[in-house]
C-alpha cells in the first residue's frame, strides 16, 4: 500500500505567521505522497482512516512526552568545511580564509575525498535534524555535482551552490570569470535536469571581495534566467563597513531577491535594511560563527524590528558546531549578551525568547530560503519535514521530572537536548538519512 496515507497521532508545536510557538496535544496530522493531507484532533480519527482507507499499521501513536516539530532550516553551511569544524578557531575572518579554509576547500579538486567529507555532513546534518540546508560546496563543479548526489541518496532538502570566486584569492583556488559562468550554468543545467524537487541549484558569489562586476553582473542575469536563488557574505566584520554600500552593490547587479540568502549582515545599517524588506532578501544569522571568528553581534531584535525575514544558521565552519539546536542556543546567548552590554548603558533590551528562536530555527529559516509555501511548519497542503523527540530516549542528555510541564521539556530539548533525542527525521514524508 505505498500509496496509502499514513498517520502521526500525539503533540505537535510549530510556528505559525501570528504565533512563535504552538502546541497541539491529542492531534492527528495525515501525510500522503510527501505532503500533509490533515490536521485534525484525535477524535476525528476512525473517520479519517475510513475516508483515506489509511491502513491500522500506518497510525504511529507517539509515546508520551514524544512530539512532532518541523525540520530544521540552516539556511548557511559550508560542506567542505565540515573537515575542520571544531579545530583552527584561533584566527578572524580574513587569516582564518587563507590560513585554513581555502586551501582546505582547494583539495576538494580531489573526488574520493570530497566523497568522503560529503557523506559525513550530510550524515551529520541530518541526523540533527537539518531537514533542509543552504549549502555551499567549492568551485570545483565535479566535487559540487558529487555533494548533489550524496543530498540526493540521503533525501535531504538543499539549495546546493558552487562557489564563484574569480579575484583576491590565492592562485591555487581561484577561476577565471569565464570559467566561472561556464561552470556554474552548467552545475544549474544539469541539476534542473535531475527535475528533484528537493534540490536547487542556488547562485553563490562568495562575497563581494572575491567577485568582479562583470562575474557578478552576469550571475544576475543567471539568476534571473533560471529563475534560481542567490547567496553570499554580506558586511561580516566591521572592516566590511569600509568604503561602499555593499548592498547596493549587490542589488546593481539584480541579486537582492525575495529568495535571496544573506549570511552574516552584522554591521547592516537602517537604510539597508529597508531596502532588505523591500526586496524581500532574508539573513542567515549565524551567531557560532560571529563569536568564534569575533566578528561581531547581530541585533536580532532590531532586524526583526524592522520586518526582514530572518533565519539561523551554522556556518560551518566559521562556527563550530554543524547542529542547528547549537545554533539556536548561540542565537540565544548573543542576544543575553546584548542585553548584558545595553543594561550597563541603562537601557532596556528585549532579548530573544526560547519560543522566538525556535521560530527562527524553523518557520523562520523556510522564509529566508523562500520555501515558506512548501515548509516550515504543519499546515495542510505543506511537505511533510519533521522530527519525532523522543525526551525519555535512552541516553537522554537531559532528565525530565514529574514536575515538569510540556513547556519544560520543549525548553529543555531546545537547550540541551541532542541527535539522541531525534529518533526519526522525515523530509517530505519520507524517513532520511546519510549512510
Ligand atoms: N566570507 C567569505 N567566505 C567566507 C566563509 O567561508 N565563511 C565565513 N564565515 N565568511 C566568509
Ligand atoms: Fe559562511
Amino acid at each position: 500500500m505505498a500509496d496509502s496515507a499514513t498517520v502521526f497521532h500525539g503533540t505537535f508545536v510549530h510556528s505559525t505567521k501570528e504565533e512563535d510557538m504552538v502546541i497541539h496535544s491529542d492531534m492527528v496530522i495525515g501525510v500522503k505522497r510527501g505532503k500533509i493531507i490533515f490536521i485534525e484532533h484525535e477524535t476525528s480519527l476512525p473517520d479519517l482512516m475510513s475516508e483515506y482507507s489509511v491502513p491500522r499499521d500506518n497510525v504511529r501513536h507517539l509515546e508520551k512526552w514524544q512530539f512532532l516539530i518541523p525540520g530544521l532550516v540552516d539556511t548557511h553551511i559550508h560542506a567542505p568545511q565540515y573537515t575542520f569544524a571544531g579545530s583552527n578557531m584561533d584566527l578572524q575572518l580574513y587569516d582564518w580564509l587563507n590560513t585554513y579554509t581555502y586551501p582546505t576547500e582547494a583539495k576538494f579538486k580531489d573526488l574520493t575525498y570530497a566523497m568522503d567529507v560529503y557523506s559525513k555532513v550530510v550524515d551529520r546534518t541530518l541526523k540533527n535534524g537539518t531537514t533542509t540546508a543552504c549549502y555551499y560546496a567549492t568551485l570545483h563543479r565535479d566535487a559540487t555535482n558529487l555533494l548533489l548526489q550524496v543530498i540526493e541518496k540521503a533525501g535531504q532538502r538543499a539549495y546546493v551552490g558552487k562557489v564563484n570566486m574569480d579575484c583576491r584569492t590565492p592562485s591555487f583556488y581561484q577561476e577565471t570569470t569565464e570559467e566561472s559562468l561556464e561552470e556554474t550554468e552548467k552545475f544549474v543545467e544539469s541539476t534542473i535536469s535531475k527535475k528533484n524537487p528537493l534540490v536547487t541549484p542556488i547562485i553563490t558569489p562568495r562575497s563581494i571581495g572575491t567577485s568582479s562586476e562583470e562575474l557578478r553582473t552576469s550571475l544576475g542575469q543567471l539568476s534571473q534566467q533560471y529563475q534560481l536563488p542567490v547567496q553570499t557574505h554580506v558586511l561580516e566584520t566591521r572592516g566590511d563597513l569600509a568604503t561602499f554600500d555593499h548592498l547596493h552593490v549587490w542589488d546593481k547587479a539584480g541579486l537582492l531577491k525575495h529568495n535571496t540568502v544573506l549570511a552574516h549582515c552584522v554591521y547592516m545599517s537602517e537604510v539597508q535594511l529597508d531596502l532588505l524588506r523591500q526586496r524581500g532578501s532574508g539573513i542567515a544569522h549565524c551567531p557560532n560563527s560571529n563569536i568564534t571568528l569575533r566578528s561581531g553581534f547581530l541585533d536580532v531584535r532590531n532586524v526583526l524590528a524592522k520586518g526582514c525575514k530572518i533565519g539561523l544558521a551554522t556556518d560551518v565552519s566559521g562556527g563550530y558546531s554543524s547542529s542547528m539546536l547549537d545554533a539556536l542556543r548561540s542565537a540565544s546567548q548573543v542576544s543575553k549578551t546584548i542585553a548584558i552590554q545595553r543594561e550597563e548603558r541603562g537601557e532596556n533590551y528585549k532579548m530573544l525568547s526560547y519560543k522566538e528562536l525556535f521560530r527562527l530555527a524553523t518557520l523562520g529559516g523556510s522564509e529566508v530560503m523562500g520555501l515558506d509555501e512548501t515548509i516550515g511548519n504543519f499546515q495542510v497542503g505543506k511537505d511533510f519535514d519533521a522530527i519525532v523527540v523522543d525526551p525519555l530516549v535512552e541516553n537522554s542528555p537531559f532528565d525530565v521530572f514529574s514536575t515538569d510541564t510540556f513547556s519544560d521539556i520543549i525548553q529543555k530539548f531546545l537547550f540541551l537536548g541532542d541527535d539522541r533525542n531525534m529518533i526519526d527525521v522525515f523530509v517530505a514524508g519520507t524517513r532520511a538519512s546519510g549512510r
